[in-house]
């Protein structure tokens, strides 16, 4: 290493990759006085190292071989900005082999892979550091592992894919339909070509994951989180929270319950005086409720290269001041091993709407089978026509399994025409 200067072979030089190479040449005076030495990008691997980019690098920098930038000799902290499992996984691997230490923004890799990468990176000493990761320029992962670590968090909600709030922000404010708004996010950019990820909830399960691990000190994986995306939320969901004073969110939740942990991204109807309630458009928040601190929520851009790479910068300072110090960040959290609670055996508040025949004996036949299932409601109302009703159920708080059988029987009953609207609430009026 040459003294004064941490040299970074960067893996990817795209949205994030393009904006950290910038972010380190125009604040470099600034970095260098914190990290107390400078950073310089000495290679770059990209899949086409001919094609022109906008970063002033030298040509002579950039290769489309990511192997060969871990282990250049001329590189002393790898950072992987590429995505996806692989050839990520094993670029990272290598590193860890090589003596160095790494920074990366990849939630697919460390909501599948994680236990192998910190494996590897405490095995050797070395750090890896994740802030980008999940909820982009935001400071969360540092502040849950490092600030909070007094701090028992006992349940934490987020709205943590930008995509999916534009839409479901889209849809409440300007009235557009589901297709209508994925357009227009896929025109600003928000939404890839194929939004399956962000709509399907895939990308928040990732960072759900993730953050679930670090809040409770245990291992959890995306196929760990329950997971209902929002291409079924209508027009008439949207309505009816707005009706009844909530708005229609993506929540990405983690609970700890008798030393049990619960995690799922789902749709939910939050109650509109709720911080997360106001998130709107491409933003992001994590509403975390701890035992001391009590609630704090944590906002800004989920996403977006310069927004990220601030997260990023931060991770490789963090990084570089450990290769010229000694010693090395807070290594993996997850030491104990807890169970996950089935989706079936969570417990939650539920919105149901029924159309049903307008006729006398309904709502009695219908209540039975609440009370036989156990879920007790908390409200109920009628707004009728001439011979069709719809009756509009609020639940207490009531098991999952409970409700869903209940919905279930209530489909097949004579007296229930259709079961429109289906929705979980959450989060409490402050
Ligand atoms: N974009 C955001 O706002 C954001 C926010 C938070 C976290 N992240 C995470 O940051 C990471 C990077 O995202 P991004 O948006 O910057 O992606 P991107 O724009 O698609 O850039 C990916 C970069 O990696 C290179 N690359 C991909 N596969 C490669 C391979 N096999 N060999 C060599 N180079 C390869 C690409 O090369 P070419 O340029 O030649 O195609 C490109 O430079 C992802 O893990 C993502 O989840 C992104």
């Amino acid at each position: 290493m040459e003294e004064g200067t941490v040299r970074v072979g960067l893996l990817g030089c795209g949205t994030v990759g393009a904006a950290v190479v910038r972010l380190l040449r125009d604040h470099g005076d600034d970095i260098a006085l914190r990290a107390g030495c400078r950073l310089e990008v000495t290679r770059v691997a990209v899949r086409d190292a001919s094609r022109a980019r906008d970063v002033r690098l030298p040509p002579g920098r950039f290769t489309d071989d990511p192997a060969a930038v871990v282990a250049d000799p001329e590189v002393d902290l790898v950072c992987e900005l590429m995505g996806g499992i692989e050839p990520a996984r094993t670029r990272i691997l290598e590193a860890f082999a090589a003596g160095k230490p790494v920074v990366t923004a990849n939630k697919e890799l460390l909501a599948n892979a994680g236990k192998e990468l910190f494996d590897a990176a405490d095995a050797s000493g070395l750090d890896l550091y994740f802030e980008a990761s999940v909820a982009g320029g935001v400071p969360l992962i540092r502040p849950m592992k490092e600030s909070l670590v007094g701090e028992r968090v006992r349940r934490l909600l987020g709205i943590v894919n930008g995509t999916t709030n534009y839409i479901l922000t889209e849809m409440s404010e300007r009235g557009a339909t589901f297709a209508d708004a994925l357009e227009r996010a896929q025109e600003l950019g928000y939404a890839e070509a194929d939004p399956t990820a962000d709509v399907e909830g895939f990308d928040a399960a990732a960072k759900c994951a993730i953050l679930a691990s670090i809040a409770f000190n245990t291992r959890v994986v995306a196929a760990d989180v329950y997971r209902e995306g929002i291409a079924n939320v209508s027009p008439l969901d949207i309505a009816d929270a707005r009706r009844l004073g909530y708005v229609v969110k993506l929540l990405a939740i983690a609970e700890l319950e008798d030393g049990e942990v619960s995690a799922r991204v789902h749709p939910a109807m939050v109650p509109a005086g709720h911080p997360l309630a106001s998130v709107r458009d491409a933003s992001n928040a994590v509403f975390l409720e701890g035992d001391r601190v009590g609630e704090l929520m944590f906002y800004g851009p989920g996403a977006g290269g310069d927004a990220t790479a601030t997260a990023v910068v931060g991770d490789l300072v963090s990084a570089a001041r450990h290769l010229l110090r000694g010693g090395h960040g807070i290594g993996c959290t997850c030491v104990l091993d807890r169970r996950m609670r089935p989706m079936d055996d969570t417990r939650g508040q539920y919105y149901l709407n029924l159309h049903v025949e307008d006729r006398p004996g309904v709502l009695a036949e219908i209540a039975d089978h609440f009370g036989r299932n156990g879920v007790s409601i908390e409200r109920v109302w009628q707004e009728g026509t001439a011979d069709e009703a719809t009756l509009v159920f609020i639940t207490h708080r009531a098991q999952e399994g409970a409700f869903q059988k209940t919905v279930q029987e209530l489909r097949e009953l004579r007296a229930v025409r259709a079961v429109g609207s289906v929705l979980r609430v959450e989060g409490e009026e402050p």
